[in-house]
């Protein structure tokens, strides 16, 4: 007969011991497993059968919820710390990061403000002091952790916005001044002033960025109803000033941010973030880079540089969850002037008055949220456990992974590079095949657990992307996998 006392989801008894219990002992064995398995999605119908009903009005207790987890639902998930794993963009958490997120969940922390959560900010504040310090920004920069780097560039995107309007209420202002200073006397009331806002604000607001950016720009802009102005690049990928200036030139005020790309997603290809900058600056235009997959190679002496003009930057994300090593789901978002994305996005409420009335640092202030939790704590336990040597020598073990598979790939027969690349994505195309050819081998490799290889593709040509950051992924596993498409 099962126990319907209130409490006992919260109280501490034996039943909670066994729960615990369960649950830490089964965390413990996949953090330490040597060897977990790819796994691979069931279809819906067969996970209802395997499963059956799982919640009832009685529930049906821990040990079977686990066993279901263990044996149905973490098998049909493939894991993405597989060294295998090589689609989209991986995750590879240290195993410090991913343990200490459990701690993170155990310990009721509320990341959303000072009051609430000091000693997480302060923690979380010292990675991000880190980060900016790395990109080269100010010392007054700072930011916060979002859930991922839609998330981010959108926080980003809508403070760019927010800063760019007031721009233009200042101007507004001084002209209202200008006119009632000349019309001294003159009775024309308010109506000077509308009309002044109506001849100068620009009836749409455009966000500039590559052709080749990230997806979650577009999303942003559709969020915020403003337009992209989407700059082609040429062959080698590379946004650079002077196409940026040709945009600016066509739609002038109404570009309130330009968006410079380090490390696209398809490629891992960094923009020519110095000469975007450069132009963003000369125009007063926001300068926002997107580093979410690849800003964390400036962490290598090998690819420092080519991330020089970050430090130019008004805002800036880089995902933890990518090649940072922390478990999902974390970015780090960072703003040059912190005091203008608070602008944007505290939220204003009577209940929470007692907290935005006050100085104090809270991360909700930064972002489009409120309730948080402290996702870059676990991010914060790894580099305080192993220091940010292991951290470049592990990035820098994938950049040149990646350099030479690339020079495999050029020497084999069969296949050929689609460009050379720069971080750790390498996209290539296998002779003769077709988008089905692709799709074929792609779902054996995953059917025998080989691998997982999604395809991609470049100018209406299907390819194949290898797309490294797991410090275990080897030249082996690699070459063993070009070996399978012959
Ligand atoms: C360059 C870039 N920006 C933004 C994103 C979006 O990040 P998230 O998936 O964490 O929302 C990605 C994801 O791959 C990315 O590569």
């Amino acid at each position: 007969m099962t126990d319907h006392f209130p409490a006992r989801m919260h109280d501490v008894t034996d039943e909670t011991r066994a729960i615990v219990d369960l649950v830490l002992d089964y965390s413990r064995q996949r953090l330490l497993a040597v060897d977990t398995p790819l796994d691979k999605p069931l279809p819906p119908a067969e996970l209802r059968r395997l499963t059956g009903r799982t919640i009832d009005a009685d529930g049906i207790g821990a040990r079977k919820a686990i066993g279901v987890f263990e044996h149905i639902l973490a098998p049909s998930c493939i894991s993405t710390d597989d060294p295998r794993y090589l689609s989209f963009i991986p995750s590879a958490p240290s195993k410090a990061a991913a343990a200490f997120d459990v701690v993170v969940s155990a310990s009721a922390l509320y990341g959303g403000s000072w009051l609430e959560g000091a000693g997480a900010v302060h923690a979380e504040n010292e990675v991000l002091r880190w980060l900016a310090d790395e990109f080269g920004l100010p010392q007054t920069a700072g930011g916060v952790f979002v859930q991922g780097g839609t998330l981010g560039n959108l926080s980003a995107l809508v403070a760019a916005r927010e800063a760019a309007r007031a721009r233009f209420d200042e101007r507004t202002d001084e002209r209202a001044d200008e006119r009632a200073g000349a019309n001294d006397g003159a009775d024309d009331g308010a109506g000077a002033t509308d009309a002044a806002a109506r001849g100068i604000r620009p009836d749409r607001w455009r966000v500039v960025c590559s052709a080749e950016a990230h997806s979650s720009i577009a999303s942003a802009a559709r969020v915020m109803d403003v337009e992209v102005v989407a700059v082609p690049v040429g062959s080698d990928g590379v946004l650079r000033g002077d196409a940026v200036r040709a945009a600016l030139d066509e739609h002038g005020d109404s570009v309130f941010a330009v968006v410079a790309t380090a490390g696209s997603t398809n490629f891992g290809i960094v923009d020519d973030i110095a000469s975007v900058a450069e132009v963003a600056r000369e125009r007063g235009v926001w300068l926002h880079v997107d580093g979410a997959y690849g800003l964390a190679a400036i962490l290598s002496d090998r690819t420092r540089s080519l991330f020089r003009g970050v430090e130019l930057a008004d805002s800036v994300i880089v995902d933890p969850h990518k090649w940072l090593f922390a478990p999902f789901d974390a970015c780090a978002l960072i703003y040059r002037d912190p005091a203008q994305a608070r602008r944007a996005h505290t939220q204003h409420a009577e209940y929470l008055d007692t907290l935005t009335v006050t100085d104090d640092w809270s991360p909700s202030d930064y972002a489009v949220h409120l309730t948080r939790r402290p996702r870059g704590l676990p991010l914060w336990f790894s580099l305080a456990t192993y220091g940010t040597d292991v951290y470049r020598a592990a990035i820098t073990r994938t950049i040149d992974l990646a350099q030479r598979i690339a020079d495999e790939i050029a020497r084999r027969p069969g296949v050929s590079l689609v460009r050379r690349p720069q971080l750790g994505v390498v996209v290539f195309e296998r002779e003769g095949w077709q988008a089905a050819d692709y799709a074929r081998w792609s779902s054996d490799l995953l059917e025998r657990q080989h691998a997982f290889v999604t395809p991609s593709s470049h100018a209406g040509r299907t390819n194949v992307r290898f797309a490294l950051l797991n410090p275990r992924t080897t030249f082996d596993d690699l070459t063993g996998i070009l070996d399978t498409m012959f």
